[in-house]
């Protein structure tokens, strides 16, 4: 069965997404879990665009060396030598370096973006080829919107960047324009015209901008595409990229018909799909295929019948096999610590160290105070928000609230910090906004709530609440989460999370420059 590359790329065309803001801590965390999932190829990010970007591939590059060496680390730069420079000395620490160098090949952006004839553009492309491979041996060289390029300037440049050393040839679909018959036939002339081709990758990067990101990927995987590009999530550059998830489980569940495999593991999906949806914000749908909180629920009474006579009548994957055993019971009011650490390592999470286990094990058991049952989902969500927590400047000792038809919100809180426990009231729209006027009064730091989402962990009355909000602070953006079986009070502890975030000097500094392509 023939073996098919996966470049995520969700740290940095995903990091593109509007809104998204991850600091260095939360992308070394990320690409950690990408690396368990079995991922070839991390592109980690774009050096050039800011200190923080290429601190982040500088910071990637040593810790996926030190735990995972099998996997490359990719640094993007364009077909400019101070990019190539720099992303070099991002990627110099792995054991596998890759400088992933592009430029635009279509009339409309190289006549108006880059104002260079075509001639001029292959002469950069391939000076950057050669610079590049005068640092690392593994060169990537993509044509932006090759979609919308000249299939024999396509021809011409890729033979001219595997000439000069490329390893790997990408063909983006920048802006989703492309369907899969168009993309599949591309990737076929491409192989078939393109000299040296057979001796180097061929690879896919296609978005969503009509839905099609993940259809065309596979069409080109069909037409002879040997790698494909792809975001946890399908996160990315406005409607996003090809969602790995899909991809991989579309060529999984269907090798019978595609005929290749990954080397992801596939339980893991699951679990990558939350934590970046945690970091970056971006809640998961819940009808996102394969990772979406429905795709394995089946509500309709024919279909729950025809599931409970044969898992397979509406079923043409397992839950287990991406990782979910959603709504499960694991443990009771009586589990002891041991068969509580016993679930942790069941659920994945076998190298937390003790003294998280230990307050997981008090929120574990402050939870089954409240809720009637715990579910594997519960201790997952459990888990995700420990991840995240920095050292607690602020605690939220208390909010109270009340709030009604025909009356005014009022809510207060009571904060503790180094110097002191303080208390405030105000009056809102709603409990929330009330909450969060009274924490604002008692933090003194002015904050713009620029997203706030909620979500049912599992289902049922007692369901834990999680909030997620992003928030701004002069010139940083921030996300903060809470869990409660109260949503009001999951919602303050967002808002802690936040200050608290703000006060270890996490967050991301929105005055620096934005990664393009
Ligand atoms: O969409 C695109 O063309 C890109 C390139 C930089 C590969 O993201
Ligand atoms: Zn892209």
């Amino acid at each position: 069965m023939a073996h098919v590359k996966i470049f995520d790329t969700t740290l940095r065309d995903g990091e593109q997404s509007p809104g998204v803001a991850l600091n260095v801590r939360e992308k070394v965390e990320i690409a950690r879990q990408l690396a368990r999932l079995g991922v070839d190829v991390i592109e980690a990010g774009f050096p050039i665009a800011s200190d923080g970007d290429f601190e982040a591939v500088r910071a990637i590059a040593a810790a996926i060396t030190a735990e995972n060496p099998r996997v490359i680390v990719a640094g993007l730069a364009r077909a400019a030598r101070g990019d190539i420079e720099r992303a070099a000395q991002a990627v110099e620490a792995a054991g596998h370096p890759r400088i992933h160098t592009f430029i635009a090949t279509s009339p409309i952006h190289m006549e108006k973006k880059l104002v260079l004839t075509p001639d001029q553009v292959v002469e950069r492309a391939v000076e950057s080829v050669r610079t590049a491979k005068g640092f690392v041996d593994d060169v990537e060289f993509s044509a932006e919107d090759a979609g919308r390029s000249d299939r024999d300037f396509l021809v011409r440049i890729f033979t001219e960047a595997i000439r000069a050393g490329a390893t790997t040839v990408n063909v983006p679909d920048t802006v989703g324009y492309m369907t899969p018959w168009e993309y599949g036939d591309l990737i076929a002339y491409l192989r078939a015209h393109v000299e040296g081709i057979d001796a180097v990758d061929v690879s896919t990067h296609c978005h969503d901008d009509l839905g099609l990101a993940v259809a065309n990927s596979l069409a080109g995987v069909r037409a002879g595409a040997t790698q494909v590009e792809c975001t946890i999530n399908g996160i990315g550059e406005r409607a996003g990229n090809a969602g790995l998830e899909e991809i991989v489980m579309a060529l999984h569940t269907r090798r019978d018909f595609w005929g290749h495999s990954t080397s992801i593991e596939t339980r893991e999906l699951y679990r990558s799909s939350r934590l970046v949806a945690m970091y970056t914000g971006m809640v998961v749908p819940p009808n996102k295929a394969v990772v979406g909180d429905n795709a394995f629920a089946h509500e309709s009474g024919i279909h729950q019948d025809g599931v409970l006579k044969a898992v397979e009548t509406y079923e043409i994957m397992s839950a287990e096999t991406v990782g979910r055993d959603a709504g499960v019971l694991v443990m009771g009011k009586h589990s002891g610590r041991r068969a509580f650490r016993k679930t942790l390592v069941d659920l994945g999470y076998a190298e937390l160290p003790e003294d998280t286990v230990n307050l997981l094990f008090k929120r574990f058991k402050d939870l089954c105070d409240r809720k009637q049952s715990v579910t594997s989902d519960d201790i997952r969500a459990l888990v995700d928000v420990e991840a995240t927590r920095v050292p607690a400047t602020y605690v939220l000792e208390m909010v109270q609230f009340q709030s009604g038809t025909g009356m005014t919100p009022v809510a207060t809180v009571r904060l503790t910090t180094d110097t002191g426990t303080y208390a405030e009231a105000a009056t809102g729209d709603g409990p929330v906004d009330a909450v969060y006027k009274a924490l604002e009064r008692v933090a003194q730091v002015a904050l713009v709530l620029e997203s706030y989402e909620i979500r049912s962990v599992g289902s049922g009355k007692d369901a834990l609440g999680e909030v997620t909000v992003r928030m701004r602070s002069e010139g940083r953006a921030v996300h903060g989460r809470g869990l409660s079986t109260d949503v009001v009070e999951a919602s303050a502890l967002a808002y802690v999370d936040v200050l608290n975030k703000l006060a270890a000097g996490v967050g991301r500094d929105l005055a620096a420059p934005v990664a393009q392509g």
